[in-house]
């Protein structure tokens, strides 16, 4: 049995995430409070409230969970956000609402400062232990821009890239990093962000269960075999 942080637990694909690594010692990070408590209460995990995008929530979270738990196996970082919209678009009003600048940053504050962060906040431990496996839930958007999500793309790419730049160091402390790059999953992403997708769309993409199955291929491996990126799609969405 591992110890294993999932953030974005709650809902999607971070709760199928825990749904099928539920043999281990999970412990599971969402903003959404009463989702978490459903999804961790039926799997029996712990659970802790915290925003990823803020730096102090982040801290105080760790250095609480580090006093029940004398080591991390694994990170998932699973939280995000959906912003969508051409810069051509930003007048018309679902888009002008979902990119008011304050919503921007706190995207980019979510899907970058706050995989970052966690990493950064989880790698002293895993290099004082002697190991570690970080997996994140990149996007299709972190490694092609087709089609374009501007400012989803840039919160994307920006953590791919850290994970590229990051990852020969952690290597070296014996800590690997994945990236899982799926395309289009049939959650509630984007309803949340008051973009929901027409129904015909949404049914060809993937289960978030296919995406845990895959984070859970990338789990098993032996530690000393690495993926540094896996790209995952549903075949009627490609
Ligand atoms: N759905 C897709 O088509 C798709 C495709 C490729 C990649 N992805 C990526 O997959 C990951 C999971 O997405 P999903 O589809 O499972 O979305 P989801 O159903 O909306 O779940 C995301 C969870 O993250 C939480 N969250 C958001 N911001 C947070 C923050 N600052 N701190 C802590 N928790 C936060 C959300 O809380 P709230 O409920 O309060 O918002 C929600 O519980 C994301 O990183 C996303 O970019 C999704």
């Amino acid at each position: 049995m591992k110890n294993v942080i999932i953030t974005g637990a709650a809902n999607g694909v971070g709760k199928a995430i825990a749904n099928i690594l539920k043999d281990n010692n999970l412990i599971l990070i969402d903003i959404n409070k009463e989702n978490l408590k459903k999804t961790a209460e039926a799997i029996n995990a712990k659970y802790y409230i915290c925003d990823i995008s803020d730096d102090k929530e982040i801290a105080n979270t760790i250095e609480k969970i580090q006093v029940n738990y004398k080591t991390i196996d694994c990170l998932i970082n699973c939280a995000g956000m959906w912003i969508s919209g051409d810069l051509s678009k930003m007048e018309e009003p679902i888009y002008k609402q979902m990119n008011q600048l304050e919503r921007v940053k706190k995207v980019i504050d979510t899907n970058v400062f706050g995989t970052i962060a966690m990493i950064t906040t989880i790698f002293p431990i895993m290099k004082e232990q002697g190991y570690g496996q970080i997996i994140n839930i990149n996007s299709q958007s972190g490694v092609m821009c087709e089609p374009p999500f501007p400012i989803y793309n840039a919160s994307k790419i920006g953590a791919n890239a850290f994970r590229k730049a990051v990852q020969n160091d952690l290597a070296q402390n014996n800590i690997k990093i994945t990236d899982v790059c799926p395309g289009l999953i049939q959650t509630d992403f984007y309803k949340r962000a008051n973009n929901e997708l027409p129904e015909k769309i949404m049914n060809n993409g993937l289960a978030p269960e296919d995406v845990a199955n895959t984070v859970r291929f990338v789990f098993d491996l032996p530690h000393e075999i690495t993926i540094p990126s896996i790209e995952v799609r549903s075949i009627k969405n490609y």
